[in-house]
């Protein structure tokens, strides 16, 4: 029988000649040539103005919130419909989380209802975009401004995205980036923070390096390098940083594959959709989404089930994805509850996603299509 999995790493270009040089070069530790190139080449993709590699998108958030300084009680707004890391990052650092509910068209967060959950107490808003489809980011922009608040942009999916021709990343005072192996571009773990405010790049370069000045006296502006700050064990080996700088060269390459694939799945699927009432991703046409995701909002939990058993009895693999995070039993110690955020709960049971990755060939697709297309019910 066929067997298509869910993701397949991309193995686009110089991955292998890259890594073998780094490990060639006998210098393998992080912050080297590697890291140096990918974060230029991140920093020109984003139009931000720094780009720190990380070891993950959660090593990025976890960054962000020892930059907010968070004192006990301080809360930080997420939506609930989002991967753990989106919350707990900021909650290993002290902080409240605050979950709001997300949109029934794109499954971002709703920016209508996110100004209800701004306290005294409230230092950020963290925007996930979903999918890599933009969230609002005029609107929350401007409430962030308004209420002197940061805007953190969860942008794991969204590495090629764009909100009215603007680069996802490029928006939050601080973004983070994911290059794990299931992201679009990927070194198999890995991860990046992007800074848009100047005021946050010197102490974000000694928070990656365990809080001390290292990177300041590799340059030479200091005569030893010594405990400055909080900090953690964020940078990736050069190694990584080798393999995810091939990926990246191939920027476009991947963007156009994914594309191609993404709306093949649209075309095929669409008056199958239509007619049983399936909900496929919504895209603003002042979005450039980024491909990541392409998933089925199936009328009911009880059929997404079974269709994912159906799916996997015909050899493909689709799973569905984030739980609520208020009704988890982490999101409960934070007074969680069923009904706090009803869109995310609704959307979490129902939600499936379809193989959607490099590799994938167009008769696998082909046969994905037509085995969705003979599902009935
Ligand atoms: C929205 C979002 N944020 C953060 C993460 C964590 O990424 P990483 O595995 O790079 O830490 C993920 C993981 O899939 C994610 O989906």
């Amino acid at each position: 029988m066929v067997s298509i999995p869910f993701n397949r790493a991309a193995l686009v270009g110089n991955e292998k000649p890259y890594m073998e040089a780094a490990l060639l070069s006998g210098r393998i530790m992080g912050n080297g040539e590697y890291t140096r190139r990918c974060e230029i080449l991140l920093s020109r993709l984003t139009r931000t103005k720094h780009a720190l590699l990380t070891t993950s998108c959660t090593s990025a958030l976890e960054m962000a919130a020892l930059l907010l300084d968070l004192a006990p009680g301080d809360e930080v707004i997420v939506p609930s419909f989002a991967f753990v890391s989106t919350a707990n990052a900021f909650v290993v650092h002290g902080a409240t989380p605050v979950f709001a509910d997300i949109r029934p068209d794109t499954l971002n967060l709703d920016e209508k209802g996110v100004e209800a959950h701004i306290t005294k107490r409230t230092r950020a808003i963290v925007a996930l975009h979903y999918g890599g489809v933009a969230c609002e980011m005029g609107v929350l922009s401007e409430i962030a401004q308004r209420h002197g608040l940061l805007l953190i942009e969860d942008n794991a999916h969204g590495l090629s995205g764009a909100y009215h021709g603007h680069a996802l990343g490029s928006f939050g005072h601080l973004a983070a980036l994911s290059f794990h192996e299931t992201k679009n571009y990927t070194c198999g773990e890995g991860g990046a923070l992007l800074i848009n405010e100047e005021a946050f790049r010197a102490r974000a370069e000694i928070l990656r390096e365990k809080g001390t000045n290292r990177q300041a006296f590799f340059r030479g502006e200091v005569d030893k390098y010594s405990w400055v700050d909080l900090g953690s064990s964020y940078v990736v080996s050069d190694i990584l940083a080798a393999m995810l700088l091939a990926q990246l060269e191939c920027f476009e390459q991947i963007f156009q594959k994914r594309r191609c694939l993404w709306e093949r799945y649209r075309t095929g699927l669409a008056s199958w959709a239509e007619a049983r009432g399936v909900q496929m991703p919504v895209v603003p046409a002042h979005c450039q989404q980024a491909y990541h995701l392409f998933y089925l909002l199936m009328p009911s939990e009880a059929l997404r089930d079974r269709f994912i058993e159906y799916m996997r009895d015909h050899g493909i693999h689709v799973v569905f994805h984030y739980l609520p995070l208020h009704l988890s039993q982490m999101g409960r110690r934070f007074g969680g509850q069923g009904g706090d955020c009803p869109v995310t709960e609704s959307a979490c049971g129902r939600l499936v996603r379809l193989p959607l990755y490099y590799g994938l060939k167009e008769e696998e697709q082909q046969h994905i299509l037509q085995t969705v297309a003979d599902f009935t019910w």
